[in-house]
Parts: structure tokens; sequence; C-alpha cells
């Protein structure tokens, strides 16, 4: 039998990227040595101490609720060290009900528009950008309007452009800064003026803070919970995913809004039962030694960075190092007039690399490619080698 799908799962947009995987299945069928530097997830391990309190934390025969449900008998440990972090990170303070306990930030995005929308209720989102905010909204029954962020905005959405019909029906504006995947970082009036027009037109804003700790060369990312009066308007979807090598773990947080907080956390209890209470405890200790831990991690992808941009630029680019995120977000060569699928499928037939169209991530990200930094040193060199002879 072929079951029939839901209309919402029919609405999902076509995964953009599986005419490439198909391309690089056959490249690799046709004996092409294929490199991928598409992806972004660490390839180092989570930090020793963490590793060692998840071993701890799950052998410990003193604590009887180790293996039972996560939700009912949540580590305290953890928003507590949420909240200890934003105190030293960002000097700001949040209540017990200002924090919720996720799965990594794809739980709470998924999860938001059941929380907050209705049929026929919209959402915006900037393009390009993280494709699950559209997704939330779509498995919500709602739509999605879409910002561009344009080189010449420093890929910084708009706001007055959106029109006042749209803004009439929004419920909720994401944000994603140090941003996924153009790698622009946000200046503290951004998230100012961000607050204002949450409060202005009665939307919530959500701020998806999944790089703020991947930076570089000294730059230090705001929080959009440091500007005053922020909770009323405003989530932030803090994850320890990038900043401490902890993707397969799924742990972060929202904090924020506590109204908004508490939708999220009942659309979560019926849904999942949260994470085991180790990696709880182990995800405690990560933000605890985040002072300890993330600058090693960084000055890794900082290297990795300089590798990067430094060939391209030989090759003709002219790129900026980014200040910030695991990625280099590059335009497509002249000759392809913008067309970055069609750079992509030509790069991968001829050299074997394989990178991600900025296309995939909706129309404004046409006419650039990302390249992630998460691969080892020598695949990104032997990656770079190969463009840089293309001679593109
Ligand atoms: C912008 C952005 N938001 C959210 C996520 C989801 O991260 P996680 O669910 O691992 O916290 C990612 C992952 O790549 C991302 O790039």
């Amino acid at each position: 039998m072929q079951v029939k799908i839901s209309e919402r799962l029919a609405k999902l947009p076509r995964y953009l990227f599986a005419d490439l995987r198909r391309k690089m299945a056959d490249a690799r069928e046709r004996g092409i040595k294929v490199i991928r530097i598409d992806i972004g997830d660490p390839d180092a391990p989570a930090p020793d101490p963490v590793v060692e309190e998840l071993c701890r934390a799950v052998s410990d025969a003193g604590d009887p609720d180790r293996h039972r449900y996560g939700c009912d008998r949540p580590a305290a440990e953890f928003p507590q060290a949420v909240r200890d972090f934003y105190r030293r990170r960002w000097d700001v303070h949040l209540a017990d009900d200002q924090v919720l306990t996720t799965m990594g930030s794809k739980d709470a995005i998924a999860k938001m528009g059941l929380a907050l929308m209705d049929p026929g209720d919209i959402g915006i989102a900037p393009v390009p950008g993280y494709p699950t905010y559209n997704i939330s909204h779509v498995f919500a029954g709602g739509e999605t309007f879409r910002v561009p962020l344009l080189p010449a905005n420093d890929f910084l959405p708009d706001l007055d452009s959106i029109p006042t019909e749209v803004l009439r029906q929004a419920r909720i504006l994401w944000l994603n800064y140090p941003n996924n995947p153009t790698t622009a970082v946000a200046p503290p009036d951004f998230f100012r003026r961000a607050v204002e027009f949450a409060r202005d037109n009665d939307i919530l804003v959500a701020h998806d803070a999944a790089y703020t700790e991947n930076t570089y060369d000294g730059y230090r990312a705001p929080s959009i919970m440091q500007v005053a009066g922020a909770d009323e308007v405003a989530v932030e979807l803090f994850s320890l995913s990038k900043a401490f090598n902890m993707t397969g773990w799924r742990a972060g947080a929202v904090v924020g809004n506590a109204s908004a907080v508490a939708a999220l956390n009942a659309v979560k209890e019926n849904i999942d039962n949260g994470s085991l209470r180790a990696i709880q405890f182990a995800a405690a200790r990560a933000l605890d030694l985040a002072e300890e831990v993330i600058p090693p991690i960084n000055a890794v992808y900082q290297r990795r960075r300089d590798l990067v941009v430094e060939a391209l630029n030989s090759a003709g680019w002219r790129i900026e190092k980014p200040k910030a995120t695991i990625y280099v977000w590059a335009p497509v060569p002249d000759r392809y007039a913008g067309d970055s699928g069609a750079f992509a499928a030509d790069l991968l037939e001829r050299t074997g690399v394989m990178v991600t169209p900025g296309r995939g991530y909706g129309e404004s990200g046409e006419g650039f490619f990302r390249i992630s930094l998460t691969y080892p040193d020598d695949v990104l060199d032997e990656a770079m080698g190969r463009i840089v002879d293309m001679k593109l």
C-alpha cells in the first residue's frame, strides 16, 4: 500500500539538494573522487570533560532516574547553567520561567509554529535561510512571508519593506545572526530596531542563535536578549550543537518571553519526552566550561577559514574573512551568470568538489555558494587546490 500523505507534508518544498546528491552518486560511480565540503556538521568530538560527565551521569547508580523520561525528571543543572551562561556572557538575567530545555534548536524551531500559529497565520522568515522556519509554519497550517537578505543591505532584512497586510497576520519574525548561510553578523543596533519593530507590530521575534559562539578575530556576537525590554517581545534559541561540537547530542534552550516559552513547552510536553538526563548534565557541564573549551574549537575554524578564503582569493575571488559561523559564503564565478546550481554541478563534474549552491537556501541565496569549515584541514586544502586549478 502506498499511503496517502497529508497535505501539509505534500506542501513542503522538494529537497533542493536531492538533484546534487544524485549527481554526486553518479560521479562516484564513474570513479571521480568526490570531496564533500558542503555539510555543516563538526568533524571533532565534544570536549573531553563533557563526554566524561555524560558517562558519569549515565552510569551513576545513585541516580535512580538516570534512564527515565528526561521531561519528568529534568536535571535542574541545565537551565541553571543556561542562566549562568547568559549572565556571564551577555549580562542577561533570566528568570526561571524564561528558560526551556530543548533538543537542539531545530526541535524548538519546528514546534514554534504549532505553539503560535493558526491556519492562515503568517511567519516571516529570512531568505536565504535555514529551511525549518518555513517548515514550522507549514506544519502549523500557516504561510511564510520571505524577506530577502541582500548583499547591498549587509544581509540584514529590511523590516520596513514588509507590507502592512502581512504584518497584520504575522505571528513570528525569525532572525539568525551570526547568519547561516551568509555568515553576516548583526550590529547591536539592529537587534534594538528588531525589538522596537516587534513591539510596534505585536509580533514575537525569534532569534536563532545557533552560531553566536563560533566567532573569530576577537569578535563577540550579541544576544537579542541584551536589548532592554527584549523579553517582552523576543525569544532566543540557543544551541550547543555548533559551539561545543555537539550536534548529535541534541541540546539547546529557548530563553526570553515567558508566555512564548510556556507555549512551546506545552507543545513539547505533548510531542516529546525530553532528552536523557545524562545529556542534560553533560550539556550543563559544557556551558559551565564555555570560556575554556570554546576558544580551541574556534581556533581550528579560524585556521580553516583563513585557508579557504586565502585560496579562493588567490584564484580571483574577493571575499572578506567572515567574523563568525562555520561557513564561507562566496559568489559564483561570473561565467555562471549567477546560477549556483549550474556552478555546483559543474564544479562536482570537473573537480569532484561538492559545495552547497546558495539557491538551496531560497531564491535570494541565488548567485552564491557555501563552503563548510567542518572538514579536516587536509580535505579543505585538497578541495581548494582543485578549485584553484580549475581556473574558474
Ligand atoms: C541557522 C541554523 N539554525 C538551527 C540549526 C539547527 O541546529 P541544532 O538543531 O543542531 O541546534 C542549524 C543547523 O545547521 C542552523 O544552521
